[in-house]
């Protein structure tokens, strides 16, 4: 076995990528979103059998190494160095892919941890015991501290250049990490040439999603000018990208994709806060406004974004532009209340009551907002229902989901008092004004029948179809017994599968064909159940018509159970309201079917 076949037996690539984006079992696969292209419904998969990846909306795929170096812009070399030392795999320096000599990232991250080290130690000892003693006096607990790896810059000049240099660092490696400053003056001797960035600050290490520390965000202390330089932010370098940054991502990772949730909060400190307070699903986009990016990173994690910002203007600003950026990427998002305090670190220190409490009350964005701006404006006013019409259409216009805008459409009408129509040509003249505006991520719009919380009964209507496709002599054999049997009744009708049985002898069974009978969503649908099964088909191979019957039967089965329990539940609801309606009639004959449903349900259950 050659190093990288070691690497690669070592590191499972459903973990490894796991880390990166929230991947979901489908079948003898995994599925999520791709973090190479913006997408609303996962197309890509990675089969732990094969232990590689494949995107079917961008054609990207491959494995661990391929997926490295593509996510961090590395070189083969250097997802090879990164990946080998993750498994624990001795590799040969010397071996054939030593002739790329670009060892240049390799070094910014060594130098960069050794950086973190010097200034995490200093933190605890001499002068920096009295940064220690501030972030202590806001709450926050050693154990966090060493978590974040938080530090303290000495003062000085040449502190930790004089350090590094000593380490065998050259001045052109501190550069290019941002440690050191280089002054433009060509008369000056060496040393004066250059001088540290950071001095006498806390420095708050920024790291990768892998925890590598690729940066800092450096506060001053207080008492010291915080209206100019409170933070000094490490520059763009080759590792440290400041659209990217997300501050305690790699420590939130793991809790926001359990939670599904990311908390986002505007600084450093109330990100140190929320996780001494529990709440480790949080990240601040720090000293930046959000991105686009960052709502593309949310996405690969997490179903919903809580935005929990400063209570000033600039926050609540902020929390506007960043909500209206997550609908247009569809991405939905609440908001956290602060009712104490004036941002997340001080309801953390002082009101943790009242934290969890605005933290379990987050309300959905648009549910916030209308409420706010029902007080803030005089609905009574035709001034007033114009300024509210305003904000609210601003909202609704980056919402990409029919649905959802209709629903709006007519709140916003209903509180103004409004006909409806009016309020759709004004944002009809909206769209018109957005219209020739580039919205580089916003995709055309998709079915949202694919969305990630699809019903159990339509994955399994989709599997029972793309088995039909891949086998057709038990397609048949299903739709002859369809037929004769006359089924309907209790094959979830509108469903693809119950589509397929009735149309299969047209197309003579042949998925290519009947492609072409269905209509758009349903051929959509049959489309990615034919890849889906493609990828399991191709790695496990074909199965025998015995066992692929068997598989159809199970899955036909459970989709019949899946449509009666939907069906006796409904009827239990109509049967609840003709009681209450005092219709008796309706009540007895509702029972009966729901009687002969249950009894059908048995009796699917049994054989
Ligand atoms: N920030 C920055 N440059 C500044 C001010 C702020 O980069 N001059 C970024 C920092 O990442 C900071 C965030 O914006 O964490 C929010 O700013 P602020 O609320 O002022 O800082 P906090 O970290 O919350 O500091 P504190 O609560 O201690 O005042
Ligand atoms: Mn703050």
């Amino acid at each position: 076995m050659n190093e990288i076949e070691e690497i690669k037996s070592k590191i499972d690539i459903v973990d490894f990528i796991g880390e990166y984006i929230r991947l979901t079992r489908a079948g003898s696969s995994f599925k999520g979103l791709c973090p190479f292209h913006n997408e609303k419904t996962p197309s890509f998969n990675v089969s732990e059998e094969r232990q590689r990846f494949h995107c079917f909306g961008c054609g990207k795929g491959g494995d661990i190494f391929t997926f490295l170096m593509e996510m961090e812009g590395l070189e083969f070399r250097e997802a090879l160095e990164t990946l080998a030392e993750r498994a624990g795999v001795e590799y040969k320096k010397g071996n054939a892919f030593s002739h790329q000599k670009n060892t240049n990232t390799k070094n910014i991250y060594t130098l960069l941890q050794e950086a973190t080290e010097f200034y995490e130690k200093k933190l605890w000892e001499g002068e920096g015991t009295k940064a220690l003693g501030y972030i202590k006096s806001r709450g926050i607990d050693d154990e966090t501290l060493r978590q974040f790896k938080i530090g303290f810059a000495p003062s000085g000049w040449h502190t930790l250049q004089t350090f590094l240099l000593s380490r065998g660092f050259n001045e052109q490696d501190l550069v290019q990490a941002g440690l050191i400053v280089q002054k433009e003056d060509e008369n000056v001797s060496s040393q004066n040439r250059t001088y540290d960035r950071f001095r006498e600050r806390i420095m708050f290490p920024v790291f990768d999603p892998l925890g590598r520390v690729v940066g800092y965000s450096a506060r001053v202390l207080p008492g010291e000018n915080e209206k100019n330089a409170k933070y000094i932010n490490t520059p763009e370098t080759s590792v440290y990208h400041k659209s990217r940054v997300m501050y305690g991502l790699f420590q939130a990772k793991e809790y926001i994709k359990k939670e599904r949730t990311v908390i986002v909060v505007e600084g450093n400190m109330d990100v140190l806060a929320m996780h001494k307070a529990g709440f480790k699903n949080t990240v601040a986009v720090s000293g930046t406004a959000l991105t686009q990016e960052h709502l593309t990173l949310f996405k690969r994690y997490a179903r919903e974004v809580v935005f929990f910002f400063d209570r000033d203007s600039a926050g609540q600003q902020a929390m506007k532009k960043s909500v209206e950026m997550g609908y247009r990427q569809d991405i939905p998002s609440s908001i956290i209340t602060i009712t104490k305090g004036k941002d997340a670190a001080d309801m953390a220190l002082e009101y943790q009551k009242e934290l969890q409490e605005a933290v379990q009350n987050a309300r959905p964005s648009m549910e916030y907002f209308l409420d706010i701006w029902s007080k803030e404006y005089d609905l009574s006013e035709a001034e007033g229902k114009k300024y509210f019409a305003q904000e609210t259409l601003f909202m609704i216009n980056a919402m990409t989901d029919e649905v959802e805008v209709s629903h709006w459409m007519s709140r916003v009408a209903s509180t103004l008092n409004v006909e409806i129509d009016a309020l759709y040509s004004l944002l009809g003249k909206k769209k018109q004004e957005s219209r020739g505006k580039e919205y580089l991520y916003k995709e055309k719009k998709e079915e949202s029948f694919f969305g990630e919380n699809k019903e159990r009964l339509e994955i399994l209507d989709e599997k029972a179809s793309a088995f039909c496709f891949f086998y057709p002599k038990v397609w048949e054999y299903f739709a002859k017994e369809y037929t004769e049997r006359g089924r309907s009744e209790y094959i979830a009708k509108g469903t693809l599968f119950a589509e397929l049985l009735f149309s299969g002898e047209k197309s003579e069974y042949s998925f290519e064909s009947v492609r072409l009978l269905l209509e758009n969503s349903l051929r959509a649908r049959a489309e990615k159940a034919y890849h889906d099964l493609e990828i399991e088909q191709l790695e496990k191979g074909p199965l025998s018509f015995g066992e692929a019957k068997k598989e159809l039967l199970y899955l036909q089965k459970e989709m019949e159970k899946e449509f009666l329990r939907k069906n006796i539940k409904k009827m239990q609801e109509e049967i609840y309201e003709a009681e209450k309606n005092k219709k008796y009639d309706t009540v007895r004959e509702l029972s009966e079917e729901m009687v002969r449903l249950v009894r059908r349900m048995h009796s699917v259950q049994d054989n």
